[in-house]
Protein backbone atom coordinates (compact mmCIF):
# COMPACT_ATOMS: atom_id res chain seq x y z
CA UNK A 1 0.00 0.00 0.00
CA UNK A 2 1.26 3.73 -0.79
CA UNK A 3 2.08 5.72 1.93
CA UNK A 4 -0.97 7.53 3.60
CA UNK A 5 -1.05 11.00 5.34
CA UNK A 6 -4.02 12.59 7.50
CA UNK A 7 -4.15 15.90 7.20
CA UNK A 8 -6.38 18.98 8.40
CA UNK A 9 -6.94 21.69 5.98
CA UNK A 10 -6.08 24.93 6.88
CA UNK A 11 -6.43 26.96 3.50
CA UNK A 12 -7.12 26.52 0.18
CA UNK A 13 -7.05 27.30 -2.92
CA UNK A 14 -9.72 27.35 -5.70
CA UNK A 15 -8.52 24.09 -7.51
CA UNK A 16 -8.79 22.04 -4.15
CA UNK A 17 -12.59 23.01 -3.76
CA UNK A 18 -13.00 22.43 -7.19
CA UNK A 19 -10.99 18.85 -6.34
CA UNK A 20 -13.08 18.56 -3.45
CA UNK A 21 -16.48 18.53 -5.21
CA UNK A 22 -15.76 16.06 -7.72
CA UNK A 23 -14.70 13.83 -5.16
CA UNK A 24 -18.20 14.49 -3.02
CA UNK A 25 -20.40 13.53 -6.62
CA UNK A 26 -18.24 10.88 -7.57
CA UNK A 27 -18.00 9.59 -3.86
CA UNK A 28 -21.22 10.10 -2.09
CA UNK A 29 -23.80 11.07 -5.16
CA UNK A 30 -25.29 14.73 -6.08
CA UNK A 31 -27.82 14.70 -3.55
CA UNK A 32 -25.53 14.65 -0.54
CA UNK A 33 -22.08 16.58 -1.99
CA UNK A 34 -21.53 19.57 -0.49
CA UNK A 35 -20.37 22.17 -3.25
CA UNK A 36 -17.84 25.64 -3.08
CA UNK A 37 -20.43 27.14 -1.57
CA UNK A 38 -20.28 24.84 1.88
CA UNK A 39 -17.13 23.42 1.46
CA UNK A 40 -14.94 26.58 2.60
CA UNK A 41 -17.82 27.05 5.14
CA UNK A 42 -16.26 23.46 6.91
CA UNK A 43 -12.58 24.38 6.66
CA UNK A 44 -12.83 27.35 8.15
CA UNK A 45 -15.79 27.14 10.64
CA UNK A 46 -15.73 23.45 11.25
CA UNK A 47 -12.81 21.15 10.31
CA UNK A 48 -11.91 19.19 7.42
CA UNK A 49 -9.96 16.42 7.67
CA UNK A 50 -8.49 14.52 4.31
CA UNK A 51 -6.73 11.33 3.76
CA UNK A 52 -3.92 11.83 1.13
CA UNK A 53 -1.28 10.03 -0.82
CA UNK A 54 2.15 11.34 0.51
CA UNK A 55 3.78 11.17 -2.65
CA UNK A 56 1.40 12.65 -4.77
CA UNK A 57 -1.09 14.63 -1.88
CA UNK A 58 -3.87 13.41 -4.21
CA UNK A 59 -6.59 13.51 -1.71
CA UNK A 60 -8.05 9.51 -1.10
CA UNK A 61 -10.47 10.25 1.22
CA UNK A 62 -12.78 13.30 3.94
CA UNK A 63 -14.10 13.66 6.98
CA UNK A 64 -15.98 16.58 7.70
CA UNK A 65 -17.02 17.59 10.95
CA UNK A 66 -18.84 20.52 12.74
CA UNK A 67 -19.22 21.69 16.38
CA UNK A 68 -22.22 21.14 18.52
CA UNK A 69 -23.52 24.48 19.11
CA UNK A 70 -24.70 24.33 22.71
CA UNK A 71 -22.92 21.03 23.43
CA UNK A 72 -19.47 22.63 22.46
CA UNK A 73 -17.90 19.15 23.24
CA UNK A 74 -19.28 17.24 20.67
CA UNK A 75 -18.00 16.94 17.16
CA UNK A 76 -20.19 16.04 14.55
CA UNK A 77 -19.07 13.79 11.77
CA UNK A 78 -21.19 15.37 9.00
CA UNK A 79 -19.67 13.73 6.08
CA UNK A 80 -17.07 10.80 5.83
CA UNK A 81 -15.94 8.51 2.60
CA UNK A 82 -12.99 6.55 1.29
CA UNK A 83 -12.51 7.54 -2.66
CA UNK A 84 -13.43 4.30 -4.77
CA UNK A 85 -10.86 1.98 -5.73
CA UNK A 86 -8.93 2.82 -2.39
CA UNK A 87 -11.80 1.26 -0.14
CA UNK A 88 -11.23 -2.39 1.27
CA UNK A 89 -7.68 -1.09 2.36
CA UNK A 90 -8.02 -0.42 5.79
CA UNK A 91 -7.73 3.31 4.86
CA UNK A 92 -11.41 4.05 6.58
CA UNK A 93 -10.17 2.89 9.50
CA UNK A 94 -6.72 5.14 9.53
CA UNK A 95 -8.85 7.99 8.27
CA UNK A 96 -11.38 7.19 11.18
CA UNK A 97 -8.62 6.41 13.97
CA UNK A 98 -6.25 9.93 13.23
CA UNK A 99 -9.63 11.65 13.19
CA UNK A 100 -10.72 10.17 16.75
CA UNK A 101 -7.35 10.92 18.05
CA UNK A 102 -7.60 14.69 16.97
CA UNK A 103 -10.69 14.95 18.27
CA UNK A 104 -9.85 13.57 21.74
CA UNK A 105 -6.61 15.88 21.30
CA UNK A 106 -8.93 18.98 21.37
CA UNK A 107 -10.90 17.85 24.59
CA UNK A 108 -14.21 16.45 22.55
CA UNK A 109 -16.23 13.89 24.78
CA UNK A 110 -18.44 13.01 22.64
CA UNK A 111 -18.69 12.30 18.59
CA UNK A 112 -21.69 11.78 16.40
CA UNK A 113 -22.84 10.58 13.17
CA UNK A 114 -25.60 9.82 11.06
CA UNK A 115 -25.55 6.88 8.97
CA UNK A 116 -27.64 4.67 6.24
CA UNK A 117 -28.98 1.82 8.68
CA UNK A 118 -28.15 -0.32 5.43
CA UNK A 119 -24.77 1.08 4.71
CA UNK A 120 -23.36 -2.13 6.15
CA UNK A 121 -19.61 -0.97 5.61
CA UNK A 122 -20.22 2.17 6.79
CA UNK A 123 -21.82 0.97 10.36
CA UNK A 124 -19.37 -1.99 11.06
CA UNK A 125 -16.82 0.62 10.67
CA UNK A 126 -18.02 2.84 12.94
CA UNK A 127 -19.48 0.23 15.36
CA UNK A 128 -15.45 -1.18 15.61
CA UNK A 129 -14.19 2.28 16.69
CA UNK A 130 -17.19 1.93 19.50
CA UNK A 131 -20.20 4.17 18.41
CA UNK A 132 -23.62 2.75 19.34
CA UNK A 133 -26.68 3.09 17.71
CA UNK A 134 -29.04 5.77 19.50
CA UNK A 135 -32.21 6.31 18.02
CA UNK A 136 -33.45 6.38 13.96
CA UNK A 137 -33.96 9.83 12.90
CA UNK A 138 -37.02 9.38 10.53
CA UNK A 139 -37.33 11.72 6.81
CA UNK A 140 -33.71 13.62 8.24
CA UNK A 141 -32.61 14.39 4.73
CA UNK A 142 -36.41 14.27 3.28
CA UNK A 143 -39.22 12.53 2.75
CA UNK A 144 -38.02 8.16 3.21
CA UNK A 145 -34.21 8.84 4.31
CA UNK A 146 -34.03 7.48 8.07
CA UNK A 147 -30.79 7.67 9.31
CA UNK A 148 -29.46 6.07 12.00
CA UNK A 149 -27.80 8.22 15.33
CA UNK A 150 -24.19 6.63 16.60
CA UNK A 151 -22.58 7.81 19.43
CA UNK A 152 -19.28 7.35 20.62
CA UNK A 153 -18.48 8.91 23.99
CA UNK A 154 -14.80 9.23 24.67
C1 LIG B 1 -17.62 3.17 4.52
C2 LIG B 1 -16.23 3.46 3.98
C3 LIG B 1 -15.81 4.83 4.46
C4 LIG B 1 -15.25 2.40 4.53
O1 LIG B 1 -13.93 2.77 4.14
P1 LIG B 1 -12.84 1.68 3.73
O2 LIG B 1 -11.54 2.34 3.55
O3 LIG B 1 -13.35 0.90 2.59
O4 LIG B 1 -12.85 0.77 5.04
P2 LIG B 1 -11.64 -0.11 5.62
O5 LIG B 1 -10.96 -0.83 4.48
O6 LIG B 1 -10.80 0.72 6.50
O7 LIG B 1 -12.45 -1.15 6.47
C5 LIG B 1 -12.95 -0.77 7.73
C6 LIG B 1 -14.01 -1.70 8.20
O8 LIG B 1 -15.21 -1.41 7.51
C7 LIG B 1 -15.91 -2.61 7.28
N1 LIG B 1 -16.06 -2.76 5.85
C8 LIG B 1 -15.35 -2.15 4.87
N2 LIG B 1 -15.83 -2.50 3.67
C9 LIG B 1 -16.84 -3.36 3.90
C10 LIG B 1 -17.75 -4.05 3.08
N3 LIG B 1 -17.71 -3.92 1.75
N4 LIG B 1 -18.69 -4.81 3.68
C11 LIG B 1 -18.75 -4.94 5.01
N5 LIG B 1 -17.91 -4.28 5.85
C12 LIG B 1 -16.98 -3.52 5.30
C13 LIG B 1 -15.14 -3.72 7.93
O9 LIG B 1 -15.59 -3.88 9.25
C14 LIG B 1 -13.74 -3.17 7.93
O10 LIG B 1 -12.96 -3.68 8.94
P3 LIG B 1 -12.32 -5.14 8.83
O11 LIG B 1 -11.95 -5.37 7.40
O12 LIG B 1 -11.13 -5.08 9.72
O13 LIG B 1 -13.40 -6.03 9.32
C15 LIG B 1 -16.20 3.39 2.43
O14 LIG B 1 -16.76 2.17 2.02
C16 LIG B 1 -16.91 4.53 1.73
O15 LIG B 1 -16.36 5.60 1.56
N6 LIG B 1 -18.17 4.32 1.29
C17 LIG B 1 -18.91 5.33 0.52
C18 LIG B 1 -19.27 6.55 1.32
C19 LIG B 1 -19.98 6.19 2.58
O16 LIG B 1 -20.87 5.35 2.58
N7 LIG B 1 -19.62 6.86 3.68
C20 LIG B 1 -20.24 6.69 4.97
C21 LIG B 1 -21.36 7.66 5.07
S1 LIG B 1 -22.05 7.67 6.71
Amino acid sequence: MQEIEIKTIKDFSLSLIENIKKLEIENLGKDAAINEWQIPVIIRYGKFIVAQLKKSSKIIGACEILREWKETRIAFIYSFYICSGYRAQGIGKKLLKDTLDILRDENFEQVELTVDAENKAAVKLYERFGFEAKEVRLDEYGAGINRTLMVLKF
